[in-house]
């Protein structure tokens, strides 16, 4: 046999191997070689193709890998998004809480009732039961997309399949934690640094056979879509999902004010070491269900629910050094290189000193002994200094004047209050390497564009290797660079590449918030989004003359004030950003802004308060409107359909403006009629 027929041969022969692991791989999940046998496969076909001409021609190789999905479960939309909680970590955070509630329900003098459960420290999962039947199941992947879990959730002992109970609701979701137990996790510990990771590892396996290895347990805490909706309270609700099968944490009761909460809060914390579960706090709960879905939620939490975290663990350690870190808006935070220290569970090194001030204010010194406290994943902060333990040679901090990149810092003034602010900024944007850095971290960021396998971590990587300086460079890396580097191997190269094609398709708000403007949060990234519509609306706002004509139009917009147009006109007159979000919108297909054309009353319309109600908050008023697909305007203008005049004190002058404009006026009580209630 000639030899040219010899190499085809082998060649096809690979192909063919590939093509039956990439199915055994992605669509059965039953891979029956390991991740680096695979890689290894796909790397011999590879060099076969480089080494032979005809074979670089065919490159069968590009077909089979190029089609690989980056993820091996399939993304199923939630019906109801699955949001996360707000959290409290003090009595005074609580009453917040309380306070904010009954301000936006208008109620003065009666107790609200809160389910209290304890919140599990691990994997959120959600169950959907067709007429009983369980039919999916989903992770909670970022809120509104999970991934497709459900023959590894099947595997769950306890999980119902079917719920064997006559007056179950045709369409159910069930919410619940998935977790190790204390005691099962014992086994497990070589492999997962805790029960959380263990938990999550788990079910993500590709083989559901590998899930069912794991002893992993679940409690349900919530209710997802559900039709007919027949429950009242939340505590009804696990009373009777309990009697169908489903397993609730022994642990929940029902509380009615700030004293009763604390009471709970304290006893939890007091027995949290003696459970077989890691709980980090407790959840309060509205729990009547109609006042939950009156409170509605923000973006990103629900109103009528809280996380009361438990205490943070503390420790004592000592500084060896202060150092200073950029932060993406040039804020300078000083942090202290502490001795390395064990606090819950976690090797501490770093804490935070906030800034200056701080600093000032606690006299913390280097060589100081401290206290430190760690709550949740955030960086462990100074709680106190001991001085008895200061070193005679000890001497006061002085805080750099200027940033790792050598540029003087400033404290702003704010100028609304005047008063000057105690954070310290580098204010050279993209032309510090720190603050460029960490606004890189940013955009790729899960609420920004969302480029999974691009961490932290991966982005100071490349960009110490000058692969990444600017947003646009992630549309254009030299992955040749990076098939060299540890840690990384085709089927993770070919990952990421997905990632950041997928990347390049992303709607109008997100794009808005991955830019970085401060003061320009998520929430404010919507509105602005919702006024521009589309990028080519937005980029006028690199054209000075049309940006100071458009800034004038934002002050209408409710949410957005003096603060936020200064700082987005801050961010445009600034050359070098406007050439770096340019050069990024050409690498993007920016999604047109859809009003979430809310079916509902005020469709369209344009309305606008004066006065307070009686029956409700101008919070609920303004979530109303905004829930019914209305829009709430700030300032009066011929653009107004409606004027809703409360009964407590209107303003004269607007309702007169109103009358002249020839605008629709509703009084409190119509406007009652109008919401029927
Ligand atoms: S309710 C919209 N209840 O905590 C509110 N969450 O930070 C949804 N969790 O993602 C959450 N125990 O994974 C709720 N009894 C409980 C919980 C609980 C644990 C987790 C859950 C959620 C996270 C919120």
């Amino acid at each position: 046999m000639d030899q040219k027929k010899k190499i085809l041969d082998n060649y096809k022969k690979k192909i063919n191997l590939l093509k039956k692991h990439n199915k055994l791989y992605f669509a059965k999940d039953r891979p029956s070689i390991s991740d680096s046998e695979y890689d290894q496969l796909k790397k011999e076909i590879l060099e076969l193709e480089k080494k032979n001409n005809l074979l670089g021609k065919l490159k069968l190789s590009e077909k089979i890998i190029g089609a690989t999905p980056s993820n091996k479960f399939k993304k199923i939309k939630h019906i109801i998004p699955m949001l996360s909680l707000s959290n409290a970590f003090d009595k005074s955070d609580i009453n917040d809480f309380i306070n904010k509630i009954k301000n936006f329900l208008n109620i003065k003098d009666e107790d609200i009732e809160f389910s209290s459960e304890p919140k599990i420290d691990g994997i959120s999962a959600s169950l959907i039961y067709k007429d009983g039947l369980l039919i999916k199941g989903l992770s909670r992947g970022d809120g509104l997309v999970g991934e497709d879990i459900l023959e590894n959730l099947k595997t769950i002992k306890s999980i119902p399949k079917k719920i064997k109970n006559r007056n179950v609701p045709s369409l159910l979701e069930i919410r619940g934690e998935i977790y190790i137990g204390k005691e099962d996790f014992k086994s497990l510990k070589e492999s997962f640094a805790n029960p959380r990771n263990a938990a999550g590892g788990s079910l993500r396996q590709k083989n559901s056979r590998e899930t069912a290895k794991i002893p992993l347990k679940y409690f349900a805490y919530g209710i997802g879509a559900v039709d007919p909706k027949v429950f009242k309270t939340q505590s009804e609700f696990l009373k009777k999902i309990k009697e169908w099968g489903f397993s609730t944490n022994s642990l929940i009761k029902t509380v009615k004010n700030l004293e009763e909460i604390q009471t709970q809060h304290s006893y939890l914390d007091s027995i949290r070491s003696s459970l077989d579960y890691d709980i980090d706090g407790i959840v309060f709960k509205v729990n009547n269900l109609s006042l939950q879905s009156r409170l509605g939620s923000t973006s990103n939490s629900p109103r009528w629910a809280i996380a009361y975290k438990f205490s943070a663990e503390k420790a004592i350690t000592k500084i060896n050094k202060i150092t200073i870190q950029v932060g993406r808006t040039g804020a300078i935070t000083p942090v202290a290189k502490v001795d390395p220290v064990t606090v819950g569970g976690v090797v501490v090194s770093n804490a935070t000193l906030h800034n200056e001030d701080e600093i000032g204010r606690k006299d913390i010194r280097v060589g100081d002994t401290i206290q430190i406290q760690r709550a949740g994943d955030v960086i462990p902060q100074v709680i106190a200094v001991d001085l008895s333990k200061r070193p005679q040679d000890s001497k006061k901090y002085i805080f750099p004047e200027k940033c790792l990149c050598g540029s003087i810092t400033y404290k702003e003034k704010s100028k609304s209050t005047n008063k000057e602010d105690a954070v310290r900024r580098c204010l050279k944007g993209y032309e510090c390497d720190f603050t460029a850095r960490e606004k890189l971290k940013h955009i790729v960021s899960k609420d920004a564009f969302d480029i999974e396998g691009l961490g932290k971590k991966v982005v100071d990587k490349f960009w110490q290797l000058k692969l990444i300086r600017k947003p646009s460079d992630i549309f254009s890396i030299n992955y040749n660079k990076i098939e060299k580097l540890e840690g990384w191997g085709t089927t993770s190269i070919q990952n990421l590449k997905n990632a950041i094609e997928n990347s390049r398709i992303i709607k109008l708000d997100r794009f808005i918030f991955s830019l970085g403007i401060r003061h320009i949060g998520q929430e404010n990234a919507k509105i602005l989004a919702s006024f521009f519509k589309s990028i080519k609306e937005f980029s006028r706002l690199f054209d000075k003359k049309k940006r100071d004509e458009i800034l004038r139009n934002l002050i209408d917009l409710d949410g957005i004030g003096q603060t936020q147009i200064e700082s987005i006109n801050n961010f445009f007159s600034n050359d070098i950003n406007n050439t770096i979000t340019n050069e990024l919108v050409k690498n993007l297909k920016i999604e047109d802004f859809k009003i979430q054309n809310k079916k509902g009353k005020f469709s369209s319309k344009n309305i606008m308060f004066t006065g307070g109600f009686k029956r409700m908050s101008r919070s609920e008023a303004k979530s109303l409107v905004e829930n019914n697909g209305g829009k709430v305007l700030s300032t009066i203008s011929k653009k107004l359909d409606i004027l809703v005049i409360g009964d407590s004190k209107p303003t004269r002058k607007k309702i007169e403006t109103a009358k002249n404009l020839n605008i629709k006026i509703l009084k409190e009580n119509e406007w009652y009629k109008i919401l029927e209630l």
